[in-house]
């Protein structure tokens, strides 16, 4: 099977003001995304993604290089296999988020019983299905990107594409939206998730590539990417000093040394959602 999506030295510059300066946003960038999987796509602001993600989706087109989607080039049927969650998305605010979605689900071609099937089906699949029929202008911050994921999935694509889908929400609106990409990947879809936020690409993607000035500056299994050579950490059930310093003087003795012995912690954002949650 081709690879949902491959790219060969893709090429994109921007012209701005009078003299037609250019920005070479997106500057030789080759790489593949296969069926199924939930590909990371980091990189600073400004590092060209977002650029990258409307080649993909035929918004926007390339200078130079090639982007094939299905090992095809971009056509009317592959776009429509296609589901795209935009970087700061707006949506009309005095629509419920049901009409919202069908709204959508309509210009995919649906008819009107088939749209509210599945306008159902993914408000359901992001949590909203008890907000259906609030205005979207009610919704917090981390309600309307969930709308905007339910948006992207209700013609049922095959490639879902995010662009920083937690940009903005809360360590909790962050963590619910993690849930929400894992279950699409449950469902089979592929997922091209481009982010900033470390974390969230660490939970969800098996691979990943990171963008800087229009280049990949990294790119391959996350795992191998973060694996420190010649050292491996333990973590043990004590905090009991004595016990730990017996285990570091069997350890010298077999020649191996301990590089560092702490408090085995959670992340901040964990704790946080932890204090959250139990304090509700
Ligand atoms: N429409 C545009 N006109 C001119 N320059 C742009 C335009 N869109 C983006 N750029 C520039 O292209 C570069 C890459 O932008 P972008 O793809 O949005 O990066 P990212 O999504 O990684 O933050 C930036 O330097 C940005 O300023
Ligand atoms: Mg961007």
């Amino acid at each position: 099977m081709p690879p949902v999506i491959e790219i060969k030295n893709l090429k994109k510059h921007y012209r701005y003001g009078i003299r037609g300066m250019a920005v070479q946003a997106v500057d030789g960038i080759s790489m593949s995304v296969d069926e199924g999987e939930v590909f990371g796509m980091l990189g600073p602001n400004g590092a060209g993604k977002s650029t990258t993600i409307k080649i993909i989706l035929g918004l926007l087109r390339q200078s130079s290089g090639e982007c094939l989607i299905f090992g095809e080039k971009l056509s009317r049927d592959s776009r429509r296999l296609m589901g795209y969650l935009p970087e700061s998305p707006y949506f009309y605010k005095f629509l419920s988020g049901f009409e919202l979605v069908k709204f959508y689900a309509r210009l995919c071609g649906m008819g009107e019983k088939e749209a509210k099937t599945a306008t159902m089906k993914a408000l359901n699949l992001v949590g909203l299905g008890d907000a259906a029929n609030r205005q979207v202008g009610l919704y917090s911050k981390g309600m309307v990107q969930r709308a905007g994921i339910a948006q992207a999935v209700v013609h049922n694509p095959r490639l879902v594409i995010l662009d920083e889908p937690a940009s903005g929400l809360d360590p909790i609106g962050a963590a619910d939206m993690v849930d929400i990409i894992a279950r699409l990947k449950r469902e089979g879809k592929t997922v091209l998730l481009c982010s900033h936020m470390m974390s969230e690409v660490e939970k969800l993607c098996t691979r990943a590539a990171i963008l800087n000035r229009g280049k990949i500056a990294a790119m391959g299994m996350l795992d191998e990417m973060l694996a420190q050579k010649d050292a491996t950490d333990m973590e043990f059930e004590t905090d009991d000093a004595e016990k730990l310093a017996q285990i570091r003087d069997f350890a010298a003795s077999r020649g191996v040394s301990t590089l560092k012995t702490e408090r085995a912690k959670i992340s901040l954002d964990e704790f946080f959602r932890k204090t959250v949650e139990k304090s509700k």
